[in-house]
């Protein structure tokens, strides 16, 4: 993998001595606040953030509704930013422990982590995934919700990301990305991926598609 992320993640879960608080620490934090975070993390690297608003409560239930709701295991979620795709999944109905969310940005994930202090939040490189996982014991997954700026990555660290993400998901499970395109933001076929835009989300800012792409049936 031709990622470069090399350090020990860093990750914490609710059992560490925190309190289990499902809003603690900023669930109703507002729109201003987050963005400003998102800013700053652009400001630093504007391909590796990808947008400067959080995602909408529209668009996160749309995520959320691709979740198969009768499997079990963990859901991932890569790229947790400020939380608004967690904040849906968990409205959803997923339990806080059924949830392990990644983000890179130190301070987002710092921002992230205190919102949402019942969830199991790793801080790292999410195109690690299996590393990341490995010392949570974390080997499977119900699904994978990814809002990385996944067209940016290259390709070899695209297939390696969906390498990884299969491997716990079995043949069924969904990885589900949020992309601005309309368009697959990766080369699906390529990767023996089947894909499907299951949702266009036009009043999020800017307009959002959902994709879901599963492992072609043999
Ligand atoms: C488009 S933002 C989405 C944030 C949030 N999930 C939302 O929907 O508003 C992408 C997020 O992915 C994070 N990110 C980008 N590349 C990453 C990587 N390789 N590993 C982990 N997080 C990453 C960024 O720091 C940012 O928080």
């Amino acid at each position: 993998m031709s990622s470069s992320y090399t350090e020990r993640p860093r990750g914490r879960r609710p059992a560490d001595g925190l309190a289990a608080s499902r809003r603690g620490g900023g669930g109703g934090t507002p729109l201003l606040a987050q963005s400003r975070l998102l800013v700053q993390a652009w400001l630093k690297g504007p391909l590796k953030i990808g947008t400067l608003l959080p995602s909408s409560a529209s668009l996160a239930r749309a995520v959320a509704a691709q979740v198969p709701p009768d499997s079990s295991g963990p859901v991932i979620e890569l790229g947790g930013g400020t939380g608004p795709l967690t904040e849906g999944l968990l409205q959803a109905g997923i339990a806080p422990s059924d949830l392990v969310v990644i983000e890179r940005d130190p301070q987002l994930f710092r921002f992230l982590a205190e919102r949402h202090r019942d969830v199991t939040t790793i801080e790292g490189d999410a195109t690690n995934l299996a590393d990341l996982l490995g010392p949570f014991g974390v080997t499977r997954a119900r699904a994978v919700v990814s809002s990385l700026p996944i067209v940016w990555l290259p390709q070899p660290v695209q297939r390696a990301l969906f390498e990884q993400s299969f491997a716990m998901l079995g043949s069924h499970g969904p990885f589900i990305q949020v992309t601005n395109r309309l368009r697959s933001p990766v080369p699906h076929d390529a990767f023996g991926l089947q894909g499907e835009r299951r949702a266009r989300i036009w009043t999020n800012l800017p307009p959002a598609s959902v994709w879901v792409y599963r492992r072609r049936s043999p």
